[in-house]
């Protein structure tokens, strides 16, 4: 609670982490029966996590992998993305995002995002060369980009689309889950890929993990070999009853499979999955009405035709009328034991790829705008109305102390 009586002391007695998992007694049991199992890597538990997976999100395949990166880089791998190839990635993501289509030796072309965080239909439309491949939209924070115009330009360009759905499981555009079958129809095409993140502190976690959706019949059989070693098919049984000592290497494949440990927090996680979202989507609100009267403050803007699967709650600040920067802000709200984050420091600025792809500030404008004002607060299931408040408290008591 806050301790308005005393008020050069921290608003809450205790640090609230900008984000925390919610790990439960089944979760715990599921590991425990994993390790006890003796069968600690890619298993049964994997395969039960995929077809629940599957299942959930509507779509027929699920491959489960290591994490959203190795699940992004499996999905570009698999399109046959290679030096000369352009991916067209927004500017406003993680580093990840443009790091695989570089370890594949293509070249990540960063572009601008809008107002809503995502990459408009025009931007990707003036990003188009001879040589571009692909592009990876990402559903920022959790609310789809605009999947009908990406969708047309793909098909009339001939471009595939691997979907960044790191923050969108359980998101939902046009009333189906992000990565549901439902979208590839509309797409017309069998070359489309959704990766998820399972990341610790993702809307669902098994501490690493992530999952590549498709439609395709014939790419989820390239997906799964490409994530362990290029072997041939159900390699992960040679050593069950079933199984055979005998495999072939079909490609140099990566190590990227999901053991049964992550699996078995994945299936329970998954069960809670809506559950979580809800209690984001409470808090969501909470914060919004709360900061309806801050001019000071811009909340999230909500895109029509969308479920949001609240991963992020992103503020922008209007600097123009506050004393203080964002990055001031943040201290602020740390002096008064608020943790925060910032989605994202935009690719581009990276030295990396300032000094590899000859970036700058200034060519990229909307995006550095954006990251100069944002601030990503707590919001996660475990967290209480009190907390809720005490960063509502926090934020206005910041605001109200550093007024132009
Ligand atoms: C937008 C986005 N893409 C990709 C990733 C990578 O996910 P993972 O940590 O599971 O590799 C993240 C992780 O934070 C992310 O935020």
């Amino acid at each position: 609670m806050l301790h308005r009586e005393f008020p050069s002391l921290p608003v809450r007695e205790r640090f609230l982490p900008f984000a925390l998992p919610s790990i439960g007694e089944e979760e715990i049991a599921e590991v425990t029966d994993s390790l006890r199992s003796g069968w600690i890597t890619t298993g049964p538990k994997v395969k039960r996590f995929e077809e629940e997976f599957a299942q959930y999100i509507e779509c027929p395949h699920a491959v489960a992998v290591n994490s959203c990166t190795s699940a992004l880089h499996i999905a570009l791998t698999a399109l046959g993305i290679g030096p000369g190839d352009e991916v067209i990635v927004p500017t406003m993501t993680f580093c990840s995002t443009a790091n695989v289509v570089v370890h594949l030796g293509a070249r990540p072309v960063l572009v601008d995002v809008a107002e809503d965080f995502h990459v408009t239909p025009d931007t990707i439309l003036r990003a188009i060369t001879p040589r571009t491949k692909a592009v990876i939209p990402v559903h920022y924070s959790g609310q789809a980009v605009d999947l009908a115009s990406l969708y047309d330009i793909a098909r009339c360009h001939g471009l595939a689309v691997v979907e960044d759905a790191a923050h969108a499981v359980g998101a939902e555009y046009d009333h189906h889950k992000i990565g549901a079958a439902h979208h590839t129809k509309a797409l017309g095409l069998d070359n489309h890929m959704v990766c998820f993140s399972f990341y610790a502190i993702k809307n669902m976690a098994t501490g690493e993990g992530g999952m590549v959706v498709t439609s395709g019949d014939e790419l989820v059989e390239r997906i799964r070999r490409l994530s362990l070693h290029g072997m041939s098919r159900d390699a992960w049984k040679r050593y069950s009853g079933s199984g055979s000592w005998y495999y072939e290497v079909l490609e140099a494949g990566y190590k990227d499979n999901m053991t049964d440990i992550q699996a078995s927090m994945g299936i329970h996680q998954l069960k809670k999955l809506d559950r979580f979202i809800d209690t984001r989507a409470r808090y969501a609100r909470s914060y919004s009405e709360a900061f309806v009267d801050l001019p000071e403050v811009e909340t999230p803007l909500i895109l029509p035709n969308r479920k949001h699967a609240w991963h992020l709650y992103v503020i922008r600040l209007v600097l123009e009328r506050l004393r203080i920067n964002r990055a001031q802000f943040i201290e602020e709200l740390r002096a008064r034991n608020i943790g925060t984050s910032v989605h994202f420091i935009p690719v581009h600025l990276h030295p990396y790829y300032r000094e590899r792809f000859g970036h700058h500030r200034g060519v990229l404008k909307h995006a550095e705008y954006l990251y100069d004002r944002i601030v990503s607060l707590p919001l996660y299931p475990g967290m209480t109305e009190d907390d809720v408040h005490d960063v509502i408290g926090a934020v206005r008591d910041v605001i109200a102390a550093n007024r132009r």
